[in-house]
């Protein structure tokens, strides 16, 4: 199983919007996918209509990082085949400081390896233990994928990101994660502040961003509002496209 950790320090970049394209196209594609919440703004989980359900059987990502309960315990079937997500909760927002096992994640997915292809974790971009748990699910192999935006704090997030991969790694003596940077919310025309963006980026990260950029549209927020990932909601639009483009070559880059 390749892990996937979508991460950044910022929000509204698009994580949560990229963890559940990726997973309903791998999904589709006979992968069978494990999608995390480790958000307690539960967005990803939302989008399978989860959070009621979840919060009342306590059956979410704090169970899993907490309570011991191995995946399977933890995960819910969605009405797509192959794919089956952890739900999160509000309630995961009064966990965080108490969380001292950065590997707990990575010891549970261990565990659930043989029975998924592809776990997406969709992190949270403040709460710092948690994103830990998922770099260091992610350095056995998989990729943590940060999602920009070509504002002016663009490479505030980034370099954060970026320094909490590595900082993690190097505390606990193992190796860092891969990460690649995925620009999202591409305007048809770049504006000079968006080209300026670019350049940053380029500059700083010249080997390490996805050749794919995902197109801003319209139709990813009309999706959102069915909670239905673009690639679902309209397959031809150009976002769907740039994720199907997106998805290949992050197999590519596991190999
Ligand atoms: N390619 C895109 N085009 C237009 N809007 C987008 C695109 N990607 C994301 N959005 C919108 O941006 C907002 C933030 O996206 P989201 O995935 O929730 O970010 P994050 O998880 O990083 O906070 C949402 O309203 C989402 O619908
Ligand atoms: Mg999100």
């Amino acid at each position: 199983m390749r892990t996937i950790a979508i991460s950044n320090y910022k929000g509204g970049v698009g994580k949560t919007t990229t963890a559940v394209n990726l997973a309903s196209i791998f999904a589709s594609q006979g992968l069978r996918v494990l999608l995390i919440d480790l958000d307690p703004q539960a967005s990803a989980t939302d989008y399978f209509g989860l959070y009621e359900r979840a919060a009342a059987e306590g059956k979410t990502s704090i169970g899993l990082l907490y309570g011991g309960m191995p995946v399977s315990e933890v995960a819910y079937q969605t009405a797509e085949d192959n794919l089956w997500v952890v739900p999160s909760t509000i309630e995961l927002v009064d966990q965080n400081e108490l969380l001292l096992r950065e590997q707990r994640l990575k010891f549970a997915l261990d565990d659930a390896a043989p029975d998924f292809d592809i776990c997406l974790i969709d992190c949270s971009p403040v709460m710092k233990s948690l994103a830990f748990n998922a770099y260091l699910a992610a350095a056995d192999g998989g990729i943590v994928v940060i999602p920009v935006k070509l504002d002016s704090t663009v490479m505030r997030g980034t370099a954060l990101t970026v320094e909490a991969t590595k900082s993690i790694a190097e505390a606990l003596r193992m190796p860092t994660p891969r990460f690649k940077i995925l620009r999202t919310c591409v305007p048809g025309r770049m504006t000079n502040a968006e080209s300026t963006g670019a350049q940053v980026l380029d500059r700083f990260f010249p080997e390490s961003q996805f050749s794919t950029v995902i197109h801003a549209s319209s139709k990813v927020c009309e999706g959102s509002w069915q909670w239905m990932p673009v690639t679902a909601f309209e397959p031809g639009s150009r976002p769907a496209l740039d994720y199907a483009a997106l998805a290949k070559e992050v197999l590519d880059e596991l190999g």
